[in-house]
């Protein structure tokens, strides 16, 4: 077993035995490492990143080397960490970088997606998952985004909350969550992690690239939710 590096509060060193959620959120830099390596920081970021690496059959140094150069170049003073947010500020932040990005971005991806599916399904069976997997993300976001908005954010930021209910809506949200979440996983095994064909056309690229655009966003959208805004509140199991 790799030798875990030793712990340093210094900015540039990684601790390995830090969640890869509190990893994502010290460091912005460190969600494109995770997605490349297809660590989940999102729906299971509550793993330290040496347990994430052992699971995954990853070099826990060379990731962790990855890590420090991605933060060194990318520094965390020009970020706003969202940690800082009051939470009817954060609920804001998370509906228009969010919220409004996807209902922008979902409703052409289903049409171009089936014309993809349409031209080059026979060369890559793929496409026909592909195009599946968006129309059930879409299916599930959708709705999800408008009971957050109508009924769950307007609760959390009510000066009279009633956390008893927030506590259950809670569960519900998480699961749905947890959903997106396992999509997100078949879509990039769908796309072979966004992978293009020299063969693809015009459509095929901008398709992928906005997959690939939508995952990150997604990834980064629940990651708050989960991360920073729901331990705010107190959760009620079933
Ligand atoms: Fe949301
Ligand atoms: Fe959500």
């Amino acid at each position: 077993m790799a030798e875990l590096p030793s712990a340093d509060n210094s900015i540039e060193t990684i601790d390995p035995r830090r969640t890869v959620a509190e990893l994502a959120l010290e460091h912005a830099a460190a969600a494109a490492v995770f997605r490349r390596h297809r660590i989940d920081y999102c729906c299971h970021g509550e793993v330290a990143l040496a347990e994430a690496c052992r699971e995954r059959g990853l070099d826990l140094s060379a990731v962790t080397a990855e890590l420090d150069a991605a933060v060194r170049r990318r520094p965390q003073s020009d970020e706003v960490d969202p940690r800082t947010l009051a939470t009817a500020a954060l609920i804001d932040h998370i509906v228009t970088r969010h919220h409004e990005y996807l209902r922008e971005a979902l409703p052409p991806l289903r049409p171009l997606a089936a014309k993809v599916e349409r031209v080059h399904g026979a060369h890559n069976e793929k496409l026909f998952t592909v195009r599946e997997v968006l129309e059930e993300l879409a299916e599930t976001l959708e709705p999800h985004l408008d009971e957050e908005e109508e009924s769950l954010f307007p609760r959390m930021k009510s000066a009279d909350r009633d956390d008893e209910r927030i506590g259950r809506d809670l569960v519900a949200a998480r699961d749905e969550h947890l959903q997106v979440g396992s999509l997100l996983e078949q879509l990039t095994d769908a796309t072979d992690a966004f992978h293009v064909p020299e063969w693809a056309c015009g459509s095929y690229r901008a398709l992928f690239r906005e997959l690939e655009a939508l995952t990150a966003d997604v990834l980064r959208h629940i990651h708050l939710e989960n991360h920073v805004l729901m331990p705010r509140f107190p959760v009620k199991e079933r």
